[in-house]
């Protein structure tokens, strides 16, 4: 499968799974126990349906979204994702070029592969950073500085995952890190040498966001036992308010869902939150993001900048979420299957992406995101 072949979603999502070793592809592919949440995320936006308007005498559109003091080109931008440089060599390298062509802001995970200071130098796009909250506050705080120091724009604080999601697909394969793997998931990597040779050929796998702070040489951790061993199940509302005052600057929580929580963040004076699932690799069974955008845009919209993310794999989710009340969504498989391909690959995508937003934009009738709006959506 070749770039030129790729069209949408599932053409790199097969690009990936022919590339990739198996281990690998399902870990980006799965979600948790039965994956109903998974297919759920993508469903939500086939249950709502897009009402256009005509004759409108459209010239140029404007794509172009204003989110946590970020200006963005585009209404999505690359959602902090782990240990990219097992996806390819360039990892995050690929992804903070890609997201910078574009014109996006794209996240770095407290898991990631290449230092949040590397990628800052490199890029001068919006980045912001995901941030785990650890048992050991003083980790936390010192975690924080460096972000801070680095000239981090957004800090992103993921809630949902204070303990690690039921990923059998994970148990099944064994994957771990590093590598250890199950005698059906060594046979998956001899299947595809290049991807090994790449991945033995090129800078060591790190973990520079927890160096210093957290000791990761104690042999193989999955990253559900790093979510379950090293992170603070007890993290509370009033933690997340310290870090907002420690922060100083653009805060958002990732994960937020219900109503109560989302006027919560307002209380504590986050500036955003991203309603999000961690697309249905944590909690299956929850609801998707999408479906409870409308009530929780609708209560705190005017007060805090709302964002969503899970399943978004189509220029019309987009501009669904939007008119909704979502300022801008986060894509993580989107870019992180075409990311096999490297930096050109997550540029194709988020031009795949890119030119759908545009074409469906016109096709709507509105030439800037903002004349979009609950009368565009029909239930
Ligand atoms: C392989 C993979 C790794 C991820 N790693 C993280 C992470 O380290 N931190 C985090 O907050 N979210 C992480 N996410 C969740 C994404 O940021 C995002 O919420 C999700 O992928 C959106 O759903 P989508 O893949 O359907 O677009 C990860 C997602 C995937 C697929």
């Amino acid at each position: 499968m070749r770039l030129k072949h790729c069209h949408n979603f599932e053409d790199y999502r097969a690009l990936a799974r022919r590339r990739l070793p198996a281990p690998v592809f399902h870990y980006i592919d799965g979600g948790a126990e039965d994956e109903v949440t998974c297919r759920k995320n993508v469903e939500s936006f086939e249950n709502v349906d897009l009402v256009p308007n005509v004759l409108r005498g459209l010239g140029d559109v404007d794509m172009s979204v204003q989110v946590m003091g970020q200006k963005l080109s585009v209404p999505f931008y690359c959602s902090p994702t782990a240990l990219q440089r097992l996806f390819h060599p360039d990892g995050e390298y690929a992804v903070g070029a890609a997201a910078s062509a574009a014109g996006t802001m794209f996240g770095v995970s407290s898991l990631g592969t290449v230092s949040l200071e590397d990628l800052r130098r490199k890029h001068k796009t919006p980045q912001s950073y995901q941030f785990y909250f650890h048992k050991d506050r003083g980790v936390n705080r010192a975690m924080m500085e460096r972000a801070k120091t680095a000239g981090i724009d957004v800090m992103m604080l993921t809630v949902d995952s204070i303990t690690g999601g039921n990923r059998e697909r994970d148990v099944r394969t064994g994957f771990t890190i590093p590598l250890r793997l199950t005698l059906g998931g060594m046979a998956s990597f001899a299947l595809k040498p290049r991807w090994v040779f790449d991945y033995l050929r090129h800078e060591k796998f790190r973990f520079p966001q927890l160096e210093g702070h957290i000791d990761m040489s104690g042999g193989a951790v999955s990253v559900g036992n790093y979510l379950t061993e090293m992170l603070d199940p007890a993290m509370s509302w009033d933690d997340a308010a310290e870090m907002v005052a420690q922060w100083d600057g653009q805060f958002c929580l990732k994960g937020v869902m219900s109503l109560a929580d989302a006027r919560r963040a307002v209380d504590i004076g986050c500036t955003g939150i991203i309603l999000s699932n961690h697309g249905g690799r944590q909690l299956d069974g929850s609801r998707a993001a999408f479906e409870q955008l409308g009530e929780v845009a609708d209560a705190v919209g005017d007060d805090i900048d709302i964002m969503m993310d899970g399943g978004i794999r189509r220029g019309t989710h987009i501009l669904k979420a939007l008119a909704m009340g979502a300022k801008a969504v986060g894509i993580g498989r989107y870019y992180l299957f075409a990311l096999a391909a490297g930096q050109k690959g997550v540029e194709h995508a988020l031009n795949t992406l890119k030119s759908e937003v545009e074409r469906d934009m016109k096709l709507m009738g509105c030439t800037s995101l903002s004349q979009l709006s609950k009368t565009n959506l029909a239930f």
